[in-house]
């Protein structure tokens, strides 16, 4: 097993441990909504933004999956989870399978759906609170409104069927998947009391890494299988989505991948040694296959 390999499967294993603790179990009462949080969660999942807030965490001087960063990845697992399952509901993308299995809504039905997600992004709140750096719920807070993943989001569904420009592209990629990418590698760097030159760094990192992993999923849509990638293939094209291969074709896509891979390793230059795992995150995400 690579290094790199065994590093993010130590961070999964550490994470799935801290959101099994967490996560209200399926026996209590509501029955639904515990099992659908459960059911989502633990459906696999790369489990990508734990391992930034861990590595950026360790970049910064601290140990590896200390307390507070097992609840705050925890907790970011959980707010993706929920993106994922709303972004799948037949109003949005409309998807049948997700992270191997059928989607939230096809198990439990769409209101069920909507309100798993609710309360997955809620629950995610109060278990940042439980950190108690204010500075991390308004990190986490702006990351996800509509000056990132809402706005991502709302430009993505606006666009569909419709031929936009790059600059409309980028907006969307950095809003719906860039903006959360960023914050979990902040919240790590904040977790560490790292100072503001650090954290400029590492948010430029997050930047480029972020968008390169947009970029990388919409080549996947268009080249990848459904057991590779357990969720359906195609269905960007079947949305008439604005994606990078959409406007600038595969080929240019894959370069703007890597510059874009090269760009977030230059940013972190100055953490030398320190920026190892993460440099090799970097590279793991622009030639990841799923
Ligand atoms: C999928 O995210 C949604 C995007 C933002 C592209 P991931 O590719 O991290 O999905 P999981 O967590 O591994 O299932
Ligand atoms: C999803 O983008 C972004 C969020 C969930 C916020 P996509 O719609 O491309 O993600 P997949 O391909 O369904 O995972
Ligand atoms: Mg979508
Ligand atoms: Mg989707
Ligand atoms: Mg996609």
């Amino acid at each position: 097993m690579s290094e790199l390999k065994k590093y993010l499967d130590d961070c999964a294993q550490a994470v799935e441990k801290t959101l099994d603790e967490i996560l209200p179990k399926e026996s209590d009462y509501p029955q639904t909504i515990h099992k659908i949080m459960r059911y989502s969660t633990f459906a696999g999942g790369k489990r990508i933004r734990p391992a930034l807030v861990m590595a950026a965490n360790e970049a910064c001087g601290q140990t590896f999956a200390n307390k507070n960063v097992c609840l705050a990845g925890a907790a970011i697992e959980m707010l993706h989870t929920f993106s994922l399952i709303h972004d799948d509901l037949p109003c949005m993308d409309d998807d049948d399978l997700r992270r191997g299995r059928p989607t939230a809504h096809k198990v439990f039905g769409e209101g069920v759906a909507v309100l798993g997600g609710d309360a997955l992004a809620i629950f995610a709140y109060e278990v940042l609170s439980r950190i108690g750096d204010i500075k991390i719920v308004e990190e986490i807070s702006r990351a996800l409104g509509t000056g990132g993943m809402i706005g991502g989001q709302i430009i993505d569904i606006e666009s569909e069927g419709k031929k936009v420009d790059l600059q409309t592209v980028e907006y969307i990629h950095k809003g719906k998947t860039a903006a959360l990418l960023r914050s979990s590698i902040v919240i790590g760097a904040l977790i560490a009391k790292a100072d503001d030159k650090k954290i400029a760094a590492l948010s430029e990192y997050g930047n480029a890494v972020g968008l390169a992993f947009q970029v990388v999923d919409d080549i996947l849509d268009l080249t990848s299988t459904a057991e590779q990638l357990g969720k359906k293939p195609g269905s960007d094209l079947q949305n008439q989505k604005a994606t990078y291969p959409s406007i600038v074709g595969l080929e240019k896509s894959k370069e703007y991948a890597k510059e874009l891979t090269q760009r977030a390793k230059n940013a972190i230059v100055s953490f030398g040694e320190k920026a190892k795992t993460l440099n090799e995150i970097a590279d793991y995400l622009e030639s990841r296959i799923n």
